[in-house]
């Protein structure tokens, strides 16, 4: 078996390789802090993923091995548990990533928002787990595009993420030419300034001025009132196991009233995890009354 040799000798290849040794308790003991703190279930096939994010970490603090920086992250010294959480996640978002949200929300909900909420004038929505900032900048570009003549009405989105370097950039609302390669040509000359160098964009301040955004774990208590008229939390919770699903999604619920919604990633479902929720739409649900 020539393929399996290879393989075997690749594997021993990389251990030489390796600059630190990952041994099975310090990655078993990984697995319970990210669960912990993250909410994030690590599958063991995720190893190599945990070596390559964290040795960086090692190298940065001097370390030699990986038991002594787990005793840095436990005891929080000079905050690398938030080092910790910043390297653990995964950031991949784009703008008007899953579209179909973006459509739902200019032809549905806004015009049923608009006549439902019409005493209060008031509109409510979360980005929960906003990475870079492409997800509420997104939903910014939508409510200006469609709401724009509801003047004297409060309307804003608040803008959530567990790290905080993807949060400076989201503020930030800088980004390069490519990132914004599939954005419509009328959007990206609508909503964006080029900066000085010609290769990055700026968002204009218009669609900052409506968002809010602030370091939040969904593992932590928040600090918000409801009601949030539509939450998007998506291809977040997909990293977390069934338990930590029901518990978060049970307390979007309470921030919600009957008519609210929630919307999800593409391969998230609120099966066996809440049944406050009636599917309306492609990951799109509705909040039951009760
Ligand atoms: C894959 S990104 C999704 C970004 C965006 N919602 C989208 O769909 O394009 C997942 C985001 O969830 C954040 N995240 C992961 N665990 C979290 C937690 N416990 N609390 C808050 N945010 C978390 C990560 O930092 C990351 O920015």
């Amino acid at each position: 078996m020539a393929g399996d040799n290879f393989a075997t000798a690749a594997a021993a290849d990389t251990a030489l390789l390796r600059e630190y040794d990952l041994s099975d308790d310090d990655f078993q003991r990984i697995r319970r802090l990210v669960r912990e703190r993250l909410g994030i279930s690590l599958a063991e096939s995720k190893r190599e993923l945990v070596y390559g994010r964290l040795s960086r970490r090692l190298r940065a603090l001097k370390l030699r091995d990986f038991g002594s920086y787990l005793q840095h992250v436990e005891a929080d010294d000079a905050g690398e548990l938030q080092h910790f959480c910043n390297a653990i996640t995964t950031h991949l978002t784009s703008f008007f990533r899953e579209s179909h949200h973006f459509d739902f929300l200019a032809e549905q909900l806004l015009p049923a928002l608009e006549r439902n909420n019409s005493r209060s004038r008031r509109m409510r929505f979360w980005s929960a787990g906003c990475s870079t900032g492409e997800e509420p900048y997104s939903i910014a570009m939508v409510l200006l595009e469609n709401v724009r003549h509801l003047r004297g009405w409060d309307i804003r989105i608040l803008a959530t993420d567990i790290d905080t370097n993807v949060l400076s950039h989201a503020r930030c609302g800088l980004y390069s030419g490519e990132r914004l390669e599939k954005l419509d040509s009328r959007r990206l000359l609508r909503w964006f300034e080029p900066a000085q160098d010609q290769q990055h964009y700026t968002v204009r301040d218009e669609l900052r001025q409506l968002i809010s955004f602030k370091t939040l774990n969904l593992m932590d208590d928040w600090p918000m009132k409801g009601p949030i008229d539509v939450i998007f939390c998506r291809n977040v919770v997909i990293y977390f196991d069934r338990e930590i699903q029901r518990r978060i999604v049970g307390r979007m619920a309470v921030l919600q009233r009957s008519d609210d919604h929630l919307i999800l990633g593409h391969s998230e479902s609120l099966l066996q995890v809440s049944s406050q929720y009636q599917l309306v739409g492609d990951t799109i649900h509705r909040r039951l009354a009760g």
